[in-house]
């Protein structure tokens, strides 16, 4: 379906408007049972992510209308685990003149009692000509957000219209709050632009560009940028467009981190070493960590990519977020596991018997050598989504080119993961339009979006593990 811009703009006036859609997408074969997913039409950013009021709060940037990115709303999710999660309706609509066109991205943090959402405006005037504002909403008791009338700032003129997905931060030391904001310089550089304030609802000015030593042209705009603290190093996390990485293919799109040391003072980040990818697979962008988790930090992504297409599109809806994943950092690297309550979900112990069933766990551990798992063959046991592993050149290779359903052709189907160590052992997740992988204890994890028929609903693997696999249960709302 070509969509037009009227259609893709439409303002949500009536919950009902909704019905007929929500029909067709909550009747599909690949809704997801444990993940987040839309409650109609598209997600993308995860948003506001925050323990606070004894939950979690989550939101996704939601357009209602479809498969396409139009109007973006906030939809709220909350969870006391992590894992069962409730749907709390919108919580921020594009109803100001600030955000006519969008409430874009962006970040939560908790003062005292209080939580605040930090999100980009996207305002567009009749020339359809965009200002990005940076603006705040505050959570109410009852759990719904009020807006600040007015923004916190407008976007620099000095920069290209790019400037979006506020991060915010306090710093203690300096006693002072720091947004980042993601953007492309005129010169299509992609870079953070800092404000600074010593409080959260005014005051706020312009502190300089992040200088990123070493990363001073890196792609040519990097989108939803997020710093974090974790066992006294500095964590940096963006997503860079317009660039080819090394391995990804032919894709321009990427989420990347850098471990190293951010100076507040300076406004400059140290790399402790070079950047790595933050997951191996087809589909992951625009992760967020929990604000307000310093003891236990969490990360949640879009499982997705800018410009992508889905299968599900054919019935009207695309996109979920990833896992929640318990992050840590061991020397440069982010350790991702997924959090424990996920264990709750294992509804029986299956056999291994070749048959998949919707919702499964793997786990599976190595006793050496060469290794193939391929996931949804047909019964014949040909094709799949092959998991391939070479000891001698400790490399994994990933391909979906077999599969029934292909998408996404021209950016790729078929990826490596260089293992710096010997295979050891493996997490598979897999919903129905979803596959995860946590390798050895979630040094490397691998996403993939992945849209089975009827005919691709068995499993075949080599001698050389052992497997324990349980059937999941449900634990997203429809
Ligand atoms: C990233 C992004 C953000 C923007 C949002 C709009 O996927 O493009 O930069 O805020 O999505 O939905």
């Amino acid at each position: 379906k070509e969509w037009t811009r009227e259609e893709r703009y439409r303002v949500l006036k009536n919950k009902s408007e909704l019905n007929h859609l929500y029909e067709i997408n909550t009747s599909s074969v690949y809704r997801q049972d444990y993940h987040i997913q839309p409650i109609t039409g598209l997600s993308n950013d995860p948003n506001g992510f925050i323990y606070a009021q004894g939950k979690w709060h989550l939101f996704y940037q939601w357009c209602p209308w479809g498969p396409v990115h139009g109007l973006k709303y906030w939809y709220h999710v909350t969870s006391e685990d992590l894992v069962h999660w409730t749907n709390e309706g919108i919580g921020l609509a594009p109803d100001t003149l600030f955000d006519n066109k969008g409430c874009y991205s962006g970040s939560a943090i908790a003062i005292d009692d209080e939580v605040y959402f930090y999100y980009t405006g996207n305002h567009r005037n009749e020339d359809w000509e965009r200002t990005a504002y940076t603006c705040v909403a505050k959570l109410e008791d009852d759990g719904s957000l009020t807006k600040k009338a007015t923004p916190l700032f407008a976007p620099r003129e000095d920069y290209s219209e790019h400037q979006r997905d506020p991060m915010v931060i306090y710093n203690k030391a300096l006693k002072r709050y720091f947004i980042f904001i993601g953007a492309r310089s005129q010169d299509e550089r992609g870079c953070a632009l800092v404000y600074t304030s010593e409080k959260p609802l005014e005051g706020w000015s312009f502190a300089g560009e992040l200088h990123v030593v070493g990363y001073e042209h890196f792609g040519g705009m990097w989108e939803c940028p997020c710093i974090t603290n974790i066992d006294g190093k500095d964590i940096l996390i963006f997503s860079p467009q317009f660039t080819k990485l090394p391995g990804r293919g032919d894709c321009t799109n990427h989420n990347v981190y850098i471990v190293g040391h951010m100076d507040y003072e300076t406004l400059t980040f140290t790399p402790e070493s070079h950047f790595r990818y933050l997951d191996y697979g087809f589909d992951f962008y625009a992760a967020q960590t929990a604000a307000n988790a310093s003891h236990h930090p969490v990360m949640i992504a879009w499982m997705g990519l800018p410009d992508n297409h889905y299968p599900s599109e054919k019935d009207e809806w695309e996109g979920a977020m990833t896992l929640p994943r318990r992050i840590s950092v061991e020397g440069d690297r982010l350790i991702q596991t997924p959090v424990k309550a996920i264990e709750n979900l294992r509804t029986q112990t299956l056999a291994d018997n070749g048959h998949m069933s919707g919702a499964m766990e793997m786990d599976v551990t190595f006793t050496g050598g060469d290794v193939a798992i391929n996931l949804f063959t047909k019964p014949n046991g040909y094709d799949g989504l092959t998991i391939e592993y070479d000891a001698m050149y400790r490399m994994i290779t990933v391909n979906k080119a077999h599969m029934d359903q292909r998408f996404n052709t021209e950016v790729f189907e078929k990826l490596d993961i260089p293992l710096d160590e010997d295979l050891m052992n493996m997490r598979i997740f897999i919903d129905h339009s979803s596959v995860e992988l946590f390798i050895n204890d979630g040094r490397y994890t691998f996403t993939a979006h992945v849209y089975p028929t009827i005919r691709e609903n068995r499993y075949t693997h080599t001698d050389n593990m052992d497997l324990t696999i349980y059937a999941l249960g449900k634990s997203v709302d429809e």
